[in-house]
């Protein structure tokens, strides 16, 4: 299951866990971009989510437990932020941001988690940013809310570890998708420019290394943070 399957990483996670083999639920607050994600493609089906909101989650669940195979992983990439100074932020930005991109995640684990402790296998995925490792100018409550995103992905690892499931988180760095996009042109250029590999990541970049958490391979991965980011962070 992919939240923010519409878009940029998230639409990329969806094709890339497709072709792994997996039976994907796309969703999206955005149906027709989660239906766009899907098209084409037997092995996804798009479902409308808003993962700000209790009772759409909790519908969420109920729709695809009746329409796909339990859950084995979920990847929580649904997200947002806009460019802004903090000083010039307010609190209804502050709640729109840590709504989405913090208590989304927290409210989507904690509804499919459950099931997956059950059966004793599962994985989760977090899409953090280096935003919430090293900080960012710009998106300050964003960074915070995705330090947040890493730190709660470690506590979820620790406390079912020895149930079958992992929690890792990948963070990204500056990829080419539409929230990239909406930054001012210059700030684009500069982070582009000091990223080592000169180049921006591409959505499927990023998707591998989900990809990689839900594989066998990473059956003994749990708690880490891997940054996707040409080598923009090396954090220790
Ligand atoms: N693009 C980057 O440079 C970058 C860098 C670091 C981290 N990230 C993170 O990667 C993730 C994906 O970002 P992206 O760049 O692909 O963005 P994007 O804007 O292209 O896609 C985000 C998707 O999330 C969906 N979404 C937003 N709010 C939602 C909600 N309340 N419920 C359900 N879906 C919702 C949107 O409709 C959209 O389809 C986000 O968590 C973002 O913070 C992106």
């Amino acid at each position: 299951m992919v939240t923010g399957a519409g878009s940029g990483i998230g639409r990329a996670c969806t094709h890339v866990l497709a072709d792994a083999g997996f039976a994907v639920a796309a969703c999206d607050v955005d149906e027709a971009a989660a239906a766009a994600a899907a098209s084409g493609t037997g092995a996804v089906v798009p479902f409308a989510v808003d993962v700000t909101d209790d009772a759409s989650v909790a519908a969420l669940a109920i729709a695809v437990a009746a329409r796909m195979p339990p859950v084995f992983a979920v990847v929580n990439c649904a997200g947002w932020d806009q460019t802004l100074p903090f000083l010039e932020t307010d609190p209804a930005f502050w709640q729109k941001v840590v709504a989405v991109n913090y208590l989304g995640v927290v409210r989507v684990t904690h509804t499919f988690l459950g099931a997956m402790v059950e059966r004793g296998a599962g994985r989760v995925v977090n899409i953090a940013s280096d935003a919430g490792r090293v900080g960012s100018s710009g998106a300050t409550v964003y960074a915070g809310a995705k330090g947040g995103v890493i730190a709660f992905t470690k506590s979820v690892a620790r406390e079912v570890a020895a149930r079958g499931v992992t929690a890792n988180a990948v963070c990204p760095g500056p990829t080419d998708t539409p929230l990239f996009r909406r930054q001012p042109e210059r700030l684009q250029a500069a982070l582009e420019r000091a990223i080592p590999m000169r180049r921006l990541a591409a959505p499927h970049d990023v998707a591998h290394a989900v990809a990689y958490f839900t594989s066998p391979g990473a059956d003994y991965v749990t708690g880490q943070v891997l940054s996707v980011s040409g080598g923009l962070t090396m954090a220790g």
